[in-house]
């Protein structure tokens, strides 16, 4: 079942609890958080996390585009989030840490850069809710989508399958109506959509549309 995930990134930030409410029915809202180091840009912390949790019904899935998610990421948790989402390429010990995400309550998912290849993980997988392909170099909204990186989507797919697992395969960046058709094609369920939705004069019907499509 293809999963809609509104990416808050591409948002009013200075209106984020009714952005929030504009896509009720969303499956999950997309928080990025970026620290200036892992990316270069810089969004918001637990402190927001923990406000938009008590100002929507939908659960939080944040993104950490941050160094030292080993040291953070349990705090998001705390902070309210459903989900959470940390890089390969910054974690120092990533089962240790997806164990510590679980044991606190959420899901634990971990994200690749473009350059990151799925094949070193294989060994993780059972450890995870959720692997992020990046479909955009991390850090901002509104890039193209890189067609590059349904191989990897699809492989990761026949990993998920070889496995057995029931984990998500989430796609990242670029999702659109003219995109999404391709990445539900090569194996993702679950798609985050930031300018695909936000930009949209109706959100609430963009995420339905996208959902339709990733169905098809
Ligand atoms: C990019 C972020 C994305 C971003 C996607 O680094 O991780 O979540 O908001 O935005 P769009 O959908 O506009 O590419
Ligand atoms: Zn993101």
């Amino acid at each position: 079942m293809a999963q809609i995930n509104p990416s808050i990134l591409s948002a009013d930030f200075a209106r984020l609890a009714e952005e929030a409410k504009a896509v009720d029915g969303a499956d999950w809202l997309h928080v990025d958080v970026m620290d200036n180091h892992f990316v270069p840009n810089l969004t918001l912390g637990t402190p927001v996390v923990e406000s938009l949790s008590r100002v929507t019904d939908t659960p939080l899935d944040c993104h950490l585009m941050i160094e030292e998610p080993d040291r953070w990421a349990p705090a998001y948790v705390e902070a309210g989030a459903g989900s959470v989402t940390f890089h390969a390429e910054a974690a120092a010990a990533p089962v240790r840490l997806a164990r510590e995400i679980r044991a606190k309550g959420a899901r634990a998912s971990m994200a690749l850069k473009p350059a990151t290849p799925i094949e070193p993980y294989e060994d993780l997988l059972p450890e995870l809710d959720m692997l992020l392909v990046m479909t955009v170099e991390p850090g901002f909204g509104g890039q193209a989508f890189l067609d590059i990186m349904l191989p990897k989507i699809r492989r990761t797919r026949q990993l998920i399958e070889k496995h057995g697992l029931q984990m998500w395969l989430q796609v990242d960046g670029g999702v659109s109506a003219s995109t999404i058709e391709r990445c539900a094609e090569a194996g993702a369920d679950v798609f985050v959509a930031g300018s695909a939705v936000y930009g949209a004069d109706d959100p609430a019907a963009a995420v339905r549309a996208l959902r339709e499509q990733a169905r098809s």
